[in-house]
């Protein structure tokens, strides 16, 4: 398996929102956390031969991350259309040739349904900005309904909303890390021109999955 430094690498050629929407807290996964989230989940056998969703794809860093290492096919899923022609142009400076579909949807009303193994990546909008904590808890809603098993990334301090919310639908939290990343400027009310973001990245394991499986 190749290094998560070697994935940081093959992810900095990825190229951040045309014009992001505030609206749909359009911040770019960074490379060294998308690294280190696909880099664990293929650690844990979670992304090799199985169909990984992103929820939220944006520049599509997550989704082409996991399409490094060998994943059976990868959907990323994003609201905005220009996001994913962002992605798109990505794919094509990333240079993957694992099978990828972009998907124009709501992600928590996901158009998916597959028989296959899925693993869901996310780094869903957090709902901070807007006082509309635990925006989140809808994406979880779509990992519940469709994964087996997801790893998100949340703010500071939503290990125990996390918890209740998978064990409420049969799930469970089985790892858990902190990550630190600069969010730099991009809209007008970021006072700085760089700032720290503590993040939460959680792995559940869901049990509910529509088809009993
Ligand atoms: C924090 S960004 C994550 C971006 C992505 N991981 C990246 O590195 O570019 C959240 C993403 O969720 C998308 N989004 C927000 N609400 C959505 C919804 N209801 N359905 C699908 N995507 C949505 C936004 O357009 C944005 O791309």
């Amino acid at each position: 398996m190749a290094t998560k430094s070697a994935l940081e690498t093959q992810l900095a050629v990825v190229a951040g929102f045309e014009e992001p929407r505030a609206d749909l807290e359009q911040y770019p996964t960074p490379p060294e956390l998308a690294a280190h989230v696909v880099h664990i989940a293929d650690l844990n056998g979670d992304v090799e031969d199985r169909l990984v969703v992103d929820l939220g794809t944006g520049t599509g860093m997550l989704a082409l991350g996991a399409a490094l290492r060998g994943p059976a096919r990868v959907v990323g899923v994003d609201i905005d259309r220009s996001a994913l022609l962002t992605a798109v142009r990505n794919r094509r400076r990333v240079g993957t040739r694992t099978p990828i579909d972009w998907v124009h949807a709501d992600a928590t009303r996901a158009p998916l349904c597959s028989d296959r193994r899925t693993t869901i990546l996310m780094n869903p909008p957090f709902g901070a900005q807007r006082g509309n904590e635990h925006a989140d808890r809808a994406f979880l809603e779509t990992a519940a309904s469709i994964a087996d098993v997801s790893y998100s990334v949340h703010n500071a301090g939503s290990r125990e909303f996390v918890e209740s919310f998978a064990s409420d639908r049969g799930g469970e939290v089985t790892h858990a890390f902190q990550a630190t990343f600069a969010l730099e400027r991009q809209f007008d009310f970021h006072e700085a021109d760089s700032e720290e973001i503590d993040a939460e990245v959680y792995r559940i394991e869901w049990s509910g999955r529509a088809d009993g499986e």
